[in-house]
């Protein structure tokens, strides 16, 4: 997500080809309070989950055709209006930024035909979580029913993979 040369090497590889659903799912999340605030952490957590899912969008762009699907798999810690505890300075701040680039792409991409998605994959257990939540499959199948109902009047939502909206 973060190796602009190795992502460029993957798009001439891909040339020719459509891609339906792009699925920006890779992400990081580290822990800063303001007592101990690690900039550098944060700036990680920015080149990743931000910016790191724009650029596989832009560089895998030219493999969209009328009718694909961008889904950028954020947080709702990343929403503003839901934030009721605060903490994870960088997690908050890099998915609200990814979240904000997702209507950016819908505006971008809507007259090519191209739908966006801003999915939140509920509380799963993985490793980010330390294994505790829903299972990766129940989280996957909520997932896969909003991208097979996204359409292009909807696109650039916030939703939760249980198909609540969410407020931004
Ligand atoms: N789990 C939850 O409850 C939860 C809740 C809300 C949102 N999310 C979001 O869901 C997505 C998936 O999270 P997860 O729970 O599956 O986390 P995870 O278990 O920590 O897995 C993260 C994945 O991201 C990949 N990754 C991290 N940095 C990368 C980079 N620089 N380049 C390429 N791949 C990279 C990792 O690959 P390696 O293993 O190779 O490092 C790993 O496959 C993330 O965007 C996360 O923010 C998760």
């Amino acid at each position: 997500m973060t190796d602009q040369t190795a992502l460029e090497e993957v798009s001439r590889k891909l040339a020719g080809t459509g891609i339906d659903v792009l699925i920006n799912n890779a992400g990081i999340l580290r822990n800063e309070t303001f007592d101990r605030l690690d900039f550098d952490q944060i700036r990680e957590q920015f080149e990743v989950n931000a910016l790191g899912a724009l650029r596989v969008t832009s560089l895998l762009s030219r493999c969209l055709r009328k009718g694909s699907k961008i889904i950028l798999i954020t947080s709702r810690m990343g929403s503003i209006g839901d934030n009721g505890s605060g903490g994870y300075y960088g997690y908050r701040m890099t998915k609200a930024a990814l979240n904000m680039a997702g209507v950016n792409l819908a505006h971008d991409f809507r007259g090519k035909g191209v739908s966006v998605a801003i999915l939140h994959p509920g509380l799963v257990a993985t490793g980010m979580t330390g294994h505790h939540g829903i299972s990766t499959s129940e989280s996957a199948a909520g997932l896969i029913s909003r991208i097979d109902e996204l359409r292009l009047e909807d696109s650039g939502g916030f939703w939760h993979a249980n198909g609540e909206r969410l407020p931004w």
